[in-house]
């Protein structure tokens, strides 16, 4: 990529309808792949964005760009800013909007410099310094580009040097701006514990549509930050241009949606301005999260490929790394267990072939013993009474069986009986003058306060301390913040929701630093905190408490759309009333767990799961880092297929679930594959078949030519529900 400056003033250019004299303009092209985004400065000194598309192999025509275009002007008011200020000649949506320590609400940017540089491995960065000719505010605009992966990520810095705080209003990371054409198609989510990644696709009308997060923490719960935009037609997994987005953000969130009156879409995503109006002092830089995208003109399985290789190589931890399969006791046990409980499951863990067992909720307390979700929080030493011999004596029985252990924690969270609740109530975000609320019996402890951030790290320090073969962490955050009030802030209130994410971020930085590789899940009641800002701390991530396999098809199916099926943390549970087979198949499509009493499965359950454990060892590498095609919808099939194909072309797995059991329904006609090379042979297997059972596809060989054209048909019907080919090159 490289930034051509260009002086058009000997051209004459259309603006407005009319012939007028050019000034000097200068392009910002910056490119990936496939697209560019390209931003001039005019002789206005404005930064603004002149085109977001594919790639033109001429970089001298981005010019010629603006000229094709109805322009806004000083009789439109509407104008293309790359970060729109508010209070001058901006009336759209800003993407900044600061109050002035004289009270002033008004800023301008102007352009000043720009720089790129590379940093190896087709990845630039760009940093463009605007600076307010009025005050001494200053904002460098950062966009970073990953040319292989198509994708492009966004940021600013903020500061200035005024006497005393300025107040942020608005502080968005991006404003993209996507040219007219009034026809833009938004694929959002939304959802609510256990029910998590509900799509829904609109049409965008003029003015504004906001999706936003206002619950502190558990940002997620209702809706994610993640979205599609489809352009002219909604894409489909094959056709159609299609931008992902979304925050690297595990707080509050604001995505604005404005289609101005030229029939331009403007997106400006950010930290939720919502009560938090941010007070920055003289010469803080302030950082605002990374929005990313990727856009696609081949539709959203591509982009999804772009994402999943961007996660895997730089946003997920160990994103190239293996994974560990599990045996989890929460839903197994709940809260009530002991020791020897707990080593009859450790060594069920041994024979039904997992790594590691992970010891969930309710092993802490003494003063309030953790028996219900109503207490002990904070509390983080053994419960004497259940663990006599200490945490210590299960990682040995651990090893003693060869397997790993891991355990559970929510390091953010107090409950009110606590002992930590009684030593430091000014820990707790909670309003002095009103009665505390509650969201599953708990409190948020305040993590914009230091000493908050020391307590909670040294909470995961003390466990790897006193347990250095500790090997897995499930870290837990199952509050909302209510009455959102910190201690710790005095007067700037209005900084705790972005301040606590600050100090998350702090905690999770300084454990990497000492603990850098051990795997650690992101979980949140189910999928309540899913992004690219908390998973480069965490190599998984708990999609829904629900794991009811027909409901897991189709969360798991949407989750697909942004982030790596490495990452999405499966167990096979009683939930559901289906048979263990297409449990096990539904969770094979990620990291495999289990919570399940083993001691429970009869002896045919037992030998499928073991064997099942031994096929997904052939099959994980192919499903961890290859390509995820959606083959078929659970929206609007009876059957769901998805296949998973290797990097290197020699193996692919595909998984066929029935999702619907009316009369005569099932997979009627062949599934075509993706992904595969057309001249060569592959033999085509049935695995996972339950004992005793007759396989419902035959073993044969085709050459990927009539696996692509013609497809297989793996024969899901209603007694067979699930189906699970393996491919393999010949
Ligand atoms: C949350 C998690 C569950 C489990 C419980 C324990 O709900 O999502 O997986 O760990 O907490 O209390």
């Amino acid at each position: 990529m490289k930034d051509i400056r260009q002086s058009l003033a000997s051209i004459l250019f259309l603006v407005g309808g009319g012939l007028l004299p050019a000034t000097a303009q200068q392009i910002i092209p910056i490119s990936t792949k496939n697209n560019a985004l390209v931003l001039q400065v005019n002789a206005d000194k404005e930064l603004n964005t002149i085109y977001l598309g594919k790639k033109l192999a001429n970089e001298s025509e981005y010019a010629a760009i603006a000229s094709q275009y109805r322009q806004g002007s000083d009789y439109t008011g509407i104008y293309n800013s790359a970060y729109t200020p508010a209070g001058s000649k901006n009336l759209l949506e800003p993407a900044i909007a600061i109050i002035h320590t004289d009270g002033n609400t008004s800023t301008d940017l102007h352009y000043v410099s720009h720089k790129t540089s590379a940093a190896g491995n087709g990845i630039s960065q760009t940093e463009i310094i605007l600076k307010d000719p009025a005050y001494p505010v200053e904002v460098h605009l950062f966009v970073k580009s990953y040319e292989a992966q198509d994708v492009i990520e966004q940021w600013t810095t903020i500061s200035h040097k005024e006497k005393g705080n300025i107040t942020l209003n608005k502080y968005a990371s991006a404003n993209l701006y996507l040219k007219g054409q009034n026809d833009f198609w938004l694929n959002q989510h939304y959802g609510d514990w256990a029910a998590e990644m509900k799509p829904e696709e609109v049409r965008l009308t003029h003015g504004i549509k906001t999706i936003d997060s206002k619950l502190g923490s558990r940002t997620n719960m209702f809706q994610p930050s993640s979205f599609m935009i489809s352009l002219h037609k909604p894409a489909t997994e094959d056709e159609g241009d299609v931008l992902m987005g979304g925050l690297e953000w595990s707080g509050n969130f604001r995505n604005d949606f404005e289609v101005d009156p030229l029939n331009n879409l403007r997106i400006l995503s950010g930290i939720n301005n919502f009560n938090g109006a941010y007070k920055l002092k003289k010469d803080e830089v302030f950082t605002t999260p990374k929005f990313w995208f990727t856009l696609s003109h081949e539709g959203k399985t591509k982009a999804s490929h772009n994402l999943h290789n961007w996660a895997r190589e730089y946003k997920i931890l160990d994103g190239k790394g293996d994974r560990l399969t599990l045996l989890n006791n929460w839903e197994a046990t709940y809260f009530d267990f002991d020791e020897a409980k707990l080593k009859t499951l450790i060594s069920d863990s041994k024979k039904l072939g997992v790594d590691l067992f992970l010891l969930d909720d309710g092993w802490f307390g003494n003063k309030h013993p953790r028996n219900a979700d109503n207490s002990s929080l904070g509390d983080w030493e053994e419960n004497k009474k259940k663990l006599p011999n200490g945490i210590a004596s299960l990682v040995k029985t651990a090893k003693d069986n060869q397997v790993k252990f891991g355990i559970w924690l929510e390091p953010e969270m107090v409950s009110p009986a606590s002992e930590l609740y009684e030593k430091h109530p000014d820990w707790v975000i909670k309003e002095k003058n009103r009665p505390e609320y509650y969201f599953r019996n708990q409190l948020v402890l305040d993590l914009s306060n230091p000493k908050v951030q020391d307590f909670v790290y040294s909470v995961v320090d003390n466990l790897f301390t006193k347990n250095p073969e500790l090997a897995y962490i499930k870290w837990d955050c199952n509050a909302v913040i209510y009455n959102a009030h910190s201690s710790y802030l005095g007067a700037n209130q209005s900084n705790l929701y972005t301040d606590y994410v600050k100090g998350l971020y702090s905690v999770l930085e300084r454990i990497r630093k000492k603990y850098p590789t051990v795997p650690m899940m992101l979980c949140s009641g189910g999928g309540g905190r899913v992004d690219y800002g908390a998973l480069p701390y965490f190599t998984e991530y708990w999609p829904s408490d629900n794991t009811d396999p027909l409901e897991r098809i189709f969360i798991q199916w949407e989750y697909s759309n942004f982030y790596p099926a490495l990452a999405s943390g499966n167990h096979v549970t009683d939930w559901g009333k289906q048979s263990i087979k297409y449990r096990t198949d539904v969770a094979m499509m990620g990291k495999l767990g289990f919570d399940i009493v083993v001691s429970h499965l009869n002896e045919n359950d037992l030998k499928f799961c073991q064997e099942a454990l031994k096929n997904y060892g052939t099959l994980n590498k192919t499903i961890w880092q290859g390509d995820q095609y959606r083959l078929q919808s659970p929206w609007d099939n009876d059957a769901a297929a998805v296949s998973y194909v290797s990097k290197d072309g020699s193996q692919s797995v595909l998984f066929t679930y029935m999702v619907n059991n009316r009369y005569n329904t099932g997979t009627l006609t062949p599934i075509k594959l993706k992904g595969l090379e057309g001249n060569t042979k592959y033999k085509v297997e049935e695995i996972n078949v339950y004992p005793g059972k007759k396989a419902s596809f035959e073993t044969a060989e085709y050459s990927g030519d009539f696996l692509m054209n013609v497809g297989v048909n793996p024969n899901a019907t209603t007694s067979n529900t699930s189906v699970v080919l393996k491919i393999t090159r010949k």
